[in-house]
Formats: structure tokens, C-alpha cells, sequence
């Protein structure tokens, strides 16, 4: 059994990253060769320039999975819980953890959880939690194939969503601080705003979802760094769910946090929805822009309407 940190949550270390991408780039100028846009348009409104189509959910997963245990030196099989966020599964049953474990021969637990795009987080604080009670060592992935649930001939919701994986190993560890502080929350009176069938395509509001994601992720930001203590001042990483460049602008601006201190990746992803903060994280960790002691915030939005935060000390 894990001991728990007096007063804390259970200790823990993410000792390991990993992402994978399709190999298919799709630029502005792509769309704008098809649809009525622009690669201006495209850009100053949502600050992506390519994103990356393809794959499976499960094959994306399973890449993504593989980098993270390779990097923390562990084996599959050592790993005994497996959390799965994802929106796009590629069956409705079972759950793409399933196949995902089975790819990977992991032991244990796996489940899939579906908190759109603030799914990341969620299931980081779940594994965490059954960390607390005894699991040794869990993956955590991020993983969707949005560019299948998007009406690639509707202009204002096809440049934005794309494909991606991001993994983390995440490991009980008595004697490590991890999280300081969280924040989950949704709002299910606005699923209407942001939403997509069995079979359809994703439907949004834009102007809607946008100031409403403003708003939940800069409070629920807020909260999570009332709650560990902490000032803008303190945050060296600021890892913010990757939907639209001008979205991430007015948090950084709200919470003061130096737009230097933010990890973006959108204008080469778009919007990976469960794989985005996955993927900004481990690009930041790949660039050597995360050292031991490093207080990171993760914070972002999605259908549902949902919101996660979260303060983390990295130390792998
Ligand atoms: N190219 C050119 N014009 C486009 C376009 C595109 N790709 N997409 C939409 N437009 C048009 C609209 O049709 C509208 O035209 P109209 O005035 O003739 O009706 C015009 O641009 C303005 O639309 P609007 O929705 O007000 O633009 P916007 O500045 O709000 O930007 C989004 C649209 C979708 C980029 C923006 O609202 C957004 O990012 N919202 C949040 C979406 C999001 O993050 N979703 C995921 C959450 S996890």
C-alpha cells in the first residue's frame, strides 16, 4: 500500500513522457484550397498553421504509451493501472483501453474516461488517486481522432480539431510531492454548446464555447493556485489545454502568468482535445524547459462543458 503524505495527496513521479502525431500534415493552404477560408484567417484567428490527421485512437494510444515507458525505463508489464482519456474510441465496446492494454501487454486495471478535452487532467488526478490506494505505477494517456468526428466541409470546426496521443508514466512514490492542487468541474447545462452524435459530427457554438472556456479555465486556474499557494510569479510552466491560440492569450493575460512561461503547441497539433496538455507537456519536457522542483499548471476546458486544473511540482 502507498503511504499517503500527511495531510497531502499520495506521493508520486511522472518519470516518464511520450507523444505520437499521424504522419499526415494538413496546412491551412490545404483547406483553403477546398473550403472558403484562408491561411490568415486561419492563423489570426486561431494561431494554428498544420495539424496532423490519422491513425487509430488505440494505434495513437499504443505509440504514445511506448515513448513514455521507454523513457521511464520501465516495462509494460509493470505497469497496473492504465487510464485512457479519450472522446474518439474506436468501438463503442469495448473500451479502447481494452485494446490498448492488450497492444502494450500491460498488468492491472484499464479503463477509458471521457472528460473531452479537460480528460488529461482528470484522469492524471484519478490515477493519482488509485495510487493512494495501492496501484504502483499507472499510464496515463491522452488519446483522439477528432479529424473523424468533424465535417472536414464545414469551415469553422474542421481547421480546428486533430488527431494526437501524449502518455505520462506515473509512479507512487511515498517520499515525492506531486500534485499540490486540483480542480474538476463541469458544467452539464452547456452540452449543447459544444457536442456531437453517435455517427455525427462535432456541432459548436464558437463564440459561445470560446467565452465560456475563457472563463473556466481562468477560474478554475485560479482556484488551483489559491489552493497550493502559489503566485503567477511561481508558476515556470504554464501547460494550457491547446484550442485556440487567442483563448490561451486571455488566460495568460487574466492569470499573469509571462507568455514565455507557456507551453504551446496547437499551431503544429491544432486541437488533440484528451492529447493536448499531454503533448505541450512533453514538449516542454523534451525542449529541457522543465528542472526538478518546477511548479507546473495544467488547466483547460472541453465539451460537457468540463474544466481541470492542476498544480504539480515536476520532479521525475
Ligand atoms: N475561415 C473563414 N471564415 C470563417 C471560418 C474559417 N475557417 N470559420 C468561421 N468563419 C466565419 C464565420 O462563418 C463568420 O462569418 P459570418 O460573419 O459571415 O457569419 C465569421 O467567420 C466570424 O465567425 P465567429 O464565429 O464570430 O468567429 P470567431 O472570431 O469567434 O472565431 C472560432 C471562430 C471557432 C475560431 C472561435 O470562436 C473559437 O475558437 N471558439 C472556440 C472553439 C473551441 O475552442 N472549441 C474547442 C473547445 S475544447
Amino acid at each position: 500500500m502507498t503511504a499517503r503524505r500527511p495531510g497531502g495527496y499520495p506521493g508520486a513521479a511522472i518519470t516518464g513522457w511520450g507523444i505520437a502525431l499521424p504522419d499526415k500534415i494538413v496546412t491551412n493552404a490545404d483547406f483553403a484550397a477546398r473550403l472558403d477560408t484562408s491561411d490568415d484567417w486561419i492563423v489570426e484567428r486561431t494561431g494554428i498553421k498544420e495539424r496532423r490527421f490519422g491513425g487509430t485512437t488505440r494505434a495513437l494510444a499504443v505509440e504514445a504509451a511506448r515513448a513514455a515507458l521507454a523513457r521511464s525505463g520501465h516495462e509494460a508489464r509493470e505497469i497496473d493501472l492504465l487510464v485512457l482519456s479519450t472522446t474518439t474510441p474506436d468501438q463503442a465496446v469495448p473500451a479502447a483501453s481494452s485494446a490498448v492494454h492488450a497492444d502494450l501487454g500491460c498488468s492491472g486495471a484499464a479503463f477509458d474516461l471521457n472528460a473531452a478535452c479537460a480528460g488529461f487532467v482528470y484522469s492524471l488526478v484519478t490515477a493519482l488517486s488509485m495510487l493512494g490506494m495501492g496501484y504502483k505505477r499507472a499510464l496515463v494517456i491522452g488519446s483522439d481522432t477528432l479529424s473523424r468526428i468533424t465535417d472536414q466541409t464545414d469551415r469553422a470546426t474542421a481547421v480546428l480539431f486533430a488527431d494526437g496521443a501524449g502518455a505520462i508514466v506515473l509512479e507512487a512514490r511515498p517520499d515525492r510531492e506531486l500534485l499540490l492542487s486540483y480542480d474538476l468541474g463541469l458544467d452539464g447545462s452547456l452540452a449543447s454548446i459544444l457536442c456531437c452524435d453517435h455517427g455525427g459530427y462535432i456541432t459548436m457554438e464558437g463564440r459561445e464555447v470560446f467565452r465560456r472556456a475563457v472563463r473556466a479555465s481562468v477560474e478554475s486556474a485560479q482556484k488551483v493556485m489559491a489552493d497550493a499557494g502559489v503566485k503567477a510569479a511561481d508558476i515556470a510552466l504554464y501547460v494550457p489545454h491547446q484550442a485556440n491560440l487567442r483563448i490561451i492569450d486571455a488566460a495568460v493575460q487574466r492569470l499573469g502568468i509571462d507568455a514565455d512561461r507557456t507551453s504551446i503547441v496547437l499551431d503544429h497539433t491544432g486541437n488533440t482535445s484528451s492529447a493536448s496538455m499531454a503533448i505541450a507537456l512533453n514538449e516542454a519536457a523534451e525542449l529541457g524547459r522543465l528542472k526538478d522542483g518546477d511548479i507546473v499548471l495544467l488547466s483547460g476546458f472541453g465539451a460537457g462543458m468540463t474544466w481541470a486544473s492542476a498544480v504539480l511540482r515536476w520532479g521525475s
